[in-house]
C-alpha cells in the first residue's frame, strides 16, 4: 500500500520507518526542511534504538523518502497518517496541529476529489476525530464525510523500545467512522499476526489514554504507599511490594512457573513518572473530564502524588544529612527513564533544582541527556557541573543520587563508597548491595 504519513517527530518517523520496513510505501511529511534533509540522508533526528540501522534498510529499498510538501505526498496514496504534536496548554490539550495538517489535507481532498482515508494516530482526546479533524476536512474540501474516510490508530510505543514496539505490538487498534477505512487500515496491518480491537474512533481514543493513565495511576498508587511506609518506620516498602507481586493475580503461575508480567515494573516505588506522555495524557483526560462537568479525583490524585514525589528525595537527603548545605552530590541519570535522551517531565529536573536551592554543589551526569537537560532546566540548573567521566569524581562526592535506571550505574556495587550517602531514587541496588555509609530510598526508613 502506499500511503502518506503528515510528522515526521518520534510518532511519525518510527511508524512510516516500521511500515516501510513491512513492505508499504511511504512518503512522510515535514514541515522542517532541515530533518526532512537528515532523514533523506539516513540520519534520525530523534534517539531511538534501532532507527537509524531500518532507516537506512528502507530508504535502500526505496520504500521510505521524506518531504515537505503535502500534496505530492498524498498524491499516490490511499491513506494518511496524521502523527503531529498534541502539546498541553494549561493542562488541557492543545490541537492546534491537528487542526492545520486536517485542514491542508481537506484543502487536497477538496481540489483533487479524490478518495482518501484519515488516520490520526497522535494521541487525541475522545472525540477529536470524529468533531475537530472531521469538521477541519469537511471545512476545508466542501466534501461530507464518507467522502473521506476517517480513522483512529493510536500507538502504544514507548521510547527507547519504539521499533520494537512497533513490530510486536500487543494489539492494534483500528479505529474507524467508515467500512473503507476499516479495510484500508487491515490492509496496513496484514503483516502483523496480533490482536486486532474494532472499535469507533473516540473508543479508539479513550484505550489510549485509559491504557497509559492506568499505568500512570499504578505508580502514584505505590509512591504513595512508600511515603506511608516511609512515615510509619521499620517498613521497607520493596519488601511490601515484594509480598504482593506475588499475589497470583500479578505474577501469574502457568504449568508450575511464576511469570513476571512487565506490569510490575510500574509497581514499583520511585521519585515519580514524567516523559512526554504520562504528565500529558493523564492532565488532559483529567481536564476533559472536569470540562463535561465531572471530578476526576483519582487522576487529580494520581497528578498530585507525582508532582510531590522528586521532592521526597531532597525532603529525606536534608533530614538525614543534617541539610545540604555545600555538600557535594553527584546526580545520576538525567533523561526521564533509561534508553532515551528524552528529559521532559523528568524527575531530575527537580531534583536538581532542589538540591542547588538547598545549596548543595551539584554535579550530574547522564550517558546521553546531559545536553538535552542543561537546555531544559535554564536558570534553575545554574552552578550544575556536568560530568563526563562521573566515576573519575566519585571520591570527592559526599552523596550520590541515583535517579534514573541506567543499567551503567549498576557498576557502584563495585565501587567504594565508604562514607558516602547514596540515594537510590529508582531502587537499582537491594538495601544491603552497596558498601556505602548510608543507603537512601523512597520508602524506607
Ligand atoms: C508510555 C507508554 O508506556 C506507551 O505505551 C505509550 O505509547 C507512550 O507512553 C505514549 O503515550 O506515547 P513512555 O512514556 O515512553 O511510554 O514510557 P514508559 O516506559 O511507559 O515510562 C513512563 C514512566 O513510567 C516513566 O517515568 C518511567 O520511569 C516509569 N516506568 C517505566 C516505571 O515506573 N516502570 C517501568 O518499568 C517503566
Amino acid at each position: 500500500m502506499r500511503l502518506a504519513v503528515a510528522g515526521a517527530g518520534y510518532v511519525g518517523l518510527v511508524s512510516g520507518v516500521c511500515l516501510a520496513a513491512k513492505g508499504h510505501h511511504v512518503a512522510c511529511v515535514d514541515v522542517n526542511s532541515t530533518v526532512v534533509q537528515q532523514l533523506n540522508n539516513g540520519t534520525p533526528h530523534i534517539y531511538e534504538c534501532g532507527l537509524p540501522e531500518l532507516l537506512t534498510e528502507v530508504l535502500a529499498a526505496g520504500r521510505f523518502s521524506v518531504t515537505s510538501d503535502l500534496g505530492s505526498a498524498l498524491e499516490n496514496s490511499d491513506l494518511v497518517v496524521i502523527a503531529v504534536g498534541t502539546p498541553s496548554k494549561d493542562g488541557a490539550i492543545d490541537l492546534r496541529f491537528i487542526r492545520k495538517v486536517s485542514g491542508s489535507i481537506g484543502d487536497y481532498i477538496g481540489k483533487t476529489g479524490r478518495f482518501l482515508s484519515v488516520v490520526v494516530k497522535s494521541t487525541v482526546v475522545p472525540g477529536t476525530t470524529d468533531t475537530v479533524v472531521r469538521q477541519e476536512i469537511e471545512q476545508a474540501s466542501g466534501h461530507r464525510h464518507p467522502a473521506f474516510g476517517l480513522g483512529m490508530n493510536p500507538e502504544f510505543l514507548r521510547e527507547g523500545e519504539a521499533i520494537e514496539d512497533f513490530m510486536n505490538p500487543d494489539r492494534i487498534v483500528f479505529g474507524h467512522e467508515d467500512p473503507r477505512t476499516l479495510e484500508l487500515l487491515e490492509e496496513l496491518y496484514a503483516p502483523w499476526d496480533c490482536a486486532k480491537v474494532r472499535v469507533n474512533t473516540r473508543t479508539a481514543e479513550l484505550i489510549k489514554y485509559a491504557n497509559n493513565a492506568l499505568l500512570a495511576t499504578q505508580i502514584s498508587a505505590v509512591n504513595e504507599i512508600a511515603n506511608l511506609a516511609a512515615a510509619l518506620g521499620g517498613i521497607d516498602v520493596m519488601d511490601v511490594m515484594q509480598g504482593v507481586h506475588l499475589d497470583k493475580r500479578w505474577t501469574p503461575v502457568i504449568g508450575g512457573q511464576r511469570l513476571t508480567p512487565g506490569i510490575l515494573a510500574y509497581l514499583v516505588p520511585g521519585c515519580g513518572f514524567g516523559g512526554s506522555c504520562f504528565p500529558k495524557d493523564v492532565e488532559a483526560l483529567r481536564t476533559q473530564g472536569e470540562d463535561r462537568g465531572l471530578d476526576m479525583r483519582m487522576l487529580n490524585g494520581v497528578l498530585d502524588v507525582n508532582r510531590n514525589q522528586p521532592g521526597q528525595v531532597t525532603a529525606i537527603l536534608e533530614r538525614e544529612c543534617g541539610g545540604l548545605k555545600d555538600k557535594r552530590c553527584l546526580v545520576l541519570g538525567l533523561a526521564f527513564k533509561p534508553g532515551t535522551d528524552d528529559v521532559r517531565e523528568s524527575a531530575s529536573l527537580k531534583i536538581v533544582a532542589d538540591l542547588l536551592a538547598g545549596g548543595a554543589l551539584v554535579q550530574a551526569h547522564d550517558p546521553i541527556a546531559a545536553e538535552n537537560f542543561e537546555r531544559a532546566i535554564g536558570a534553575s540548573g545554574d552552578g550544575v557541573d556536568y560530568l563526563d567521566d562521573w566515576q573519575a569524581e566519585l571520591s570527592e562526592t559526599e552523596i550520590v543520587v541515583v535517579a534514573t535506571r541506567w543499567p551503567e550505574y549498576g557498576v557502584l556495587s563495585d565501587l567504594n563508597l565508604a562514607g558516602k550517602t547514596v540515594f537510590d531514587a529508582r531502587r537499582l541496588f537491594g538495601r544491603d548491595s552497596l558498601d556505602c555509609g548510608k543507603y537512601l530510598s523512597i520508602g524506607l526508613t
